[in-house]
This record gives structure tokens, sequence and C-alpha cells, in this order.
């Protein structure tokens, strides 16, 4: 019961707060979708084709922002036109979700 009135609690404070519902991104599905990129783009978003950019910690607003726009051909490259076309919206903002919760660090050249 007390467990229950927990549960009920903090469903209440994330609407309150203005949480997405968890199916909204899902970061875990993002990453075994990824799987298809990761010849390229590397498995933790650290590229490894010299012409591919890392994708590791951008903002999901942009990586979202860049696939739909490969996806609809706003933006151009013959590669990454085929590997968005069959991504849904879902697909998407999972995928984006994914990169961007991968912590990269920086360092200053030595
Ligand atoms: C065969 C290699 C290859 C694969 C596989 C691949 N990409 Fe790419 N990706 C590229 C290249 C090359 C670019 C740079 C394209 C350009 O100049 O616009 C790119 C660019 C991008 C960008 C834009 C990044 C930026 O900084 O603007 C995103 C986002 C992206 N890829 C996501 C993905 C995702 C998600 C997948 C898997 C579903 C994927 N890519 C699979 C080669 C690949």
């Amino acid at each position: 019961m007390k467990r229950f009135r927990l549960v009920q609690w903090a469903l209440a404070l994330g609407a309150a707060i203005g949480l997405p519902p968890a199916h909204a991104q899902d970061a875990q599905a993002g990453r075994q979708k990824a799987q298809a990129c990761a010849v390229c783009h590397g498995p933790l978003g650290l590229s490894t084709a010299p012409d591919a950019p890392s994708l590791a910690a951008q903002p999901a607003m942009y990586l979202a922002a860049q696939l739909r726009a490969y996806r609809s051909g706003a933006r151009k490259h013959e590669v990454m036109a085929v590997m968005a076309k069959p991504l849904t919206d879902e697909d998407i903002a999972n995928l984006a979700a994914w990169f961007a919760s991968i912590r990269v660090e920086a360092q200053p050249p030595q």
C-alpha cells in the first residue's frame, strides 16, 4: 500500500514538472537501433569513418532535426538519405536520445 502511494506520488510529480511519458523517447531502444550506424559513427557515437561526424553528446534536438532533414531530402547526402529513409519519428527520437545521452569529456591539446 505504501509502495503504491509512492508510485502514484512519483507519477504525479512527473506530470507536474512536465516530464515526457517514458515511451516518448527511449535511449535503450535507440541504442539497439544504432547498431546499424556503428560501422561509420562508432558503437558509442565516436566516428570511425573519416568522413562521418561524431554523434556522441550532440543535443538530441539537433540530431533529430538532421535525421528528419536527411529523411525528407532537405539535407542531402546519398548514404544518410538511405539510412534515414526507413526511420519513423519514434526511431529518430530514440536514436537522438541515445546519442545525446552518451557522455564525452573534452581535453585541451597537450
Ligand atoms: C556508411 C556510413 C554511415 C552509416 C551506416 C550511417 N551514417 Fe550517419 N553520416 C555518415 C556521413 C558520411 C555523414 C556526413 C553527411 C553529410 O555530410 O551531411 C553522416 C551524418 C550523420 C548525421 C549528421 C551529424 C551532424 O553533425 O550534422 C547524423 C545525425 C547521422 N549521420 C546519424 C546516423 C544514424 C542515426 C545512423 C544509423 C541509423 C547513421 N547515421 C548511419 C555516414 C553514415
